[in-house]
Parts: structure tokens; C-alpha cells; sequence
């Protein structure tokens, strides 16, 4: 069986990643993951004694660190999940967005070229680096504009966009430059079990289960294309299997949704699932200040994923809206766990004065 290097894979899709990949027995894993407060190993207790998973605690900026891992587990591939991933947090505080984004997948390339130039040339031929990425890099589209090809410019607006569009360069100039056999998905956003409550449905699911105000930025008719994170991780493994290096694939939900759609849909979900008998969830609803440069749309064609590789999500929004819900009511302990000090201090770093 291959080994995969996962990077980040203490965090949401990193996490639903690895679960799927030992199920299924895709690879052996290696997990780097430095631990941010976005992460948590609770995510991963299932895999906790599985001997064909490896759990190390570290920094992809750390380059001596990488080339000792690569050397000491010679994986066939490396996916790169590590990121600063929130643009909220990236307003406030860019620099840590720079600092993993940017030079720690560049130390991450550079660990990597090192080594891959010292396999024998089948081991070269057969070894991928895949760089996970965001639909977030194309810019913001009006609600007339065509939805995102691979081959259209970048244009990010928000530091978290820039930080993943500097390193999608950097993972193409080393395939241009090296011959590193790289790879770049740019999805959209995703959705399911384990994701950190900062963004936006799992906030919303929890603050609905509090009774407390559940905050809307702006007008709410911002779009975004809602992908579950299962059919994420599928289309990863698949472009890790078949996609052709030095490619981009763009993955999508082909489900574009307001924000108020989703919290109106999330505040249905809930009154089925656990009603209040004074009021209805959508009675919580706040329009609160705007986002900062907030994109309006963001719409992935991935017609190249589908078309070459034979990609399908298998889940559609209802359904995966409501396992989602599901899975934050059936894990009150998780939900406690995360809902620490830290995450207090940041709701009221972005929501007091807003
Ligand atoms: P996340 O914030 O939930 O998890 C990120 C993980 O990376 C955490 O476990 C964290 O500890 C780890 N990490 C951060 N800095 C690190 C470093 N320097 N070294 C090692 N580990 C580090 O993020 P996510 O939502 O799981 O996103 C994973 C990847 O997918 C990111 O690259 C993100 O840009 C991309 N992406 C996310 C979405 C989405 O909707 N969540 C959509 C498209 C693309
Ligand atoms: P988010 O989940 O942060 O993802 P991204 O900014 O990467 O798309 O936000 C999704 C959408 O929801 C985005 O348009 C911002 C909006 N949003 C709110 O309206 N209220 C909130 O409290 C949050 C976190 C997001």
C-alpha cells in the first residue's frame, strides 16, 4: 500500500481525509500537523491505534523537520492541507497567513524537491505532490459572470486568497521549474462533520442550539457553491490517482446558495429536528456590519473533473445539510471541547463591535 504524507490533517477536511483513507484503505499515513487552534485530535481518535497511521506533531515551515519525515517514512505523495484557512482571522491578523501559507508551503516544495530528486526514476515517475487550494483565489464574480474555469486569472481579495494564490504559484513554478510532479485542486467551500466553528454553518448550528443571535454579514445575498466535505475528499483521492501532473482541477458543489438560504435552511433543519416550543430558529436571525472586502460570488465549474476524471458529488445540499446538523447535535462533546477560552476570545474579537 502507498504512504501518503498528510499535511494538516488535524483539521477539518485533513481529518475527513485520513478517516476515509484508512476506511478505505487508500494509503498508509503519515500526518504532520502543527497543532493550531483549528485543529484537534479528538477528529482523529478512530485512527488513534491504527499502526498504518502516524501522528507528528510539527510545523510544514520547518523544513529540517519535513526532510527528516520524507527520509524516515518515504512517502509516495504529500498532500498539503496545512493552512491558515479563515478570512475573517486573516483580516485581523495576515501575517500568520504569510508565514504557512506562503513560506511554509514553499519549505514544503523545497523539502520536497530535494528528495524527490534522490528517488530512483520510477519512484520519481510515480511520486505527486498535490496542493489543496480554494475556489477563493479567482476573485469574486457578479451575479451575470460565467463561474470559475481553471484557465481564468487570479484575482483574490482578501489576504487568506492571497496567501493560497501565492502558494498555488509557487506549487506551478516548481513543477515548471524542477519537474516536481505537482498538482492543485481549487474547491469551493465545503461543508460536514468537524469543522471548526468560526465558519459559517457550524456557527450558525451552534449558536442556533444557544438561542443566541445568529449573525448574517451585510445583506446576506453573498453567494458561495457548498460542496460536503466526503465528495471533497473523494475528488482529492481521485486527482491524486489520475489527474496529470502540472494540472489544476477545480471542484464544486454545482450548488450555489445565498447565506440567508443557508441559515434559513439550517434554522428549518432544526426546528424539525429539535423544536422550541416559544420560537422558530429563524427568529435569531442578525444582519450584522459586513465583512470587509467581502466577495459577493463564487461560483467553480468543474467541468474539467467531471469531464476527464469522472468525478460526481454524491450528496446534494439538503441531505448533507441535514447529516451535518446531526452530527454537531449527536457530538455535544466535541462541540464543548472546542467552544474553549480561545474561541470565546475570538468571537468576541470579530462580533462585539460589529
Ligand atoms: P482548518 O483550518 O480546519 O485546518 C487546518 C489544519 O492545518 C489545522 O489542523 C492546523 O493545525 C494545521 N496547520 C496550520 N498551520 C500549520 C503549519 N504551519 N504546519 C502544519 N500544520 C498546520 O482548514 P480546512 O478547512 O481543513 O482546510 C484545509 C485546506 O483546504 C486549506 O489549505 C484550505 O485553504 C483548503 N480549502 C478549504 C475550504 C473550506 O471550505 N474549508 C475550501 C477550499 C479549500
Ligand atoms: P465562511 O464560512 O467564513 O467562508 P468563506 O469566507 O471562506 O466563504 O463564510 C461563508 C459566507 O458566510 C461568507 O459570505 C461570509 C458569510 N458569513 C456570515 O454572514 N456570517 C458569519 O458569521 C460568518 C462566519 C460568515
Amino acid at each position: 500500500m502507498q504512504t501518503i504524507l498528510v499535511t494538516g490533517g488535524a483539521g477539518f477536511i485533513g481529518a475527513n481525509f485520513i478517516l476515509l483513507a484508512r476506511r478505505l484503505q487508500w494509503a498508509n499515513i503519515v500526518n504532520l500537523d502543527k497543532l493550531t487552534y483549528a485543529s484537534n485530535l479528538e477528529n482523529l481518535a478512530e485512527v488513534q491505534a491504527d499502526k498504518n497511521y502516524n501522528f507528528i506533531q510539527g510545523d510544514i515551515a520547518n523544513f529540517e523537520l519535513v526532510t527528516y519525515l520524507l527520509e524516515q517514512y518515504h512517502p509516495d505523495a504529500i498532500i498539503n492541507f496545512a493552512a491558515e484557512s479563515h478570512v475573517d482571522r486573516s483580516i485581523f491578523s495576515p501575517q500568520e497567513f504569510i508565514q504557512t501559507n506562503v513560506v511554509g508551503t514553499f519549505q514544503l516544495l523545497e523539502a520536497s524537491r530535494f528528495y524527490w530528486h534522490k528517488l530512483s526514476f520510477e519512484q520519481q515517475k510515480k511520486f505527486r505532490f498535490l496542493h489543496i487550494s480554494t475556489d477563493e483565489v479567482y476573485g469574486s464574480l457578479t451575479p451575470q459572470e460565467q463561474a470559475f474555469r481553471e484557465d481564468m486569472p487570479y484575482a483574490p481579495n482578501s489576504p487568506y486568497a492571497a496567501s493560497k494564490a501565492a502558494s498555488d504559484h509557487f506549487v506551478r513554478a516548481y513543477y515548471h521549474t524542477y519537474g516536481l510532479p505537482t498538482l492543485t485542486t481549487n474547491c469551493s467551500n465545503n461543508y460536514g462533520p468537524m469543522q471548526f466553528p468560526e465558519k459559517l454553518i457550524p456557527l450558525i448550528i451552534l449558536n442556533a442550539i444557544d438561542s443566541k443571535p445568529l449573525p448574517i454579514y451585510g445583506d446576506g445575498q453573498n453567494i458561495r457553491d457548498w460542496l460536503y466535505v466526503i465528495d471533497h475528499c473523494q475528488a482529492i483521492y481521485l486527482v491524486l490517482k489520475q489527474g496529470k501532473t502540472g494540472e489544476t482541477y477545480n471542484i464544486g458543489g454545482m450548488n450555489e446558495q445565498s447565506n440567508v438560504k443557508v441559515v434559513e435552511k439550517i434554522c428549518a433543519i432544526l426546528d424539525e429536528l429539535v423544536p422550541q416550543p416559544n420560537f422558530h430558529y429563524s427568529s435569531l436571525i442578525t444582519f450584522v456590519q459586513d465583512r470587509p472586502g467581502h466577495d459577493r460570488r463564487y461560483a467553480i465549474n468543474c467541468h474539467k473533473l467531471s469531464h476527464e476524471l469522472g468525478w460526481q458529488p454524491q450528496e446534494n445540499f439538503d441531505s448533507g445539510l441535514i447529516k451535518t446538523v446531526k452530527w454537531y447535535l449527536n457530538n455535544i462533546s466535541w462541540v464543548n471541547q472546542v467552544r474553549s477560552g480561545s474561541y470565546q476570545k475570538w468571537l468576541k474579537q470579530n462580533y462585539e463591535n460589529r
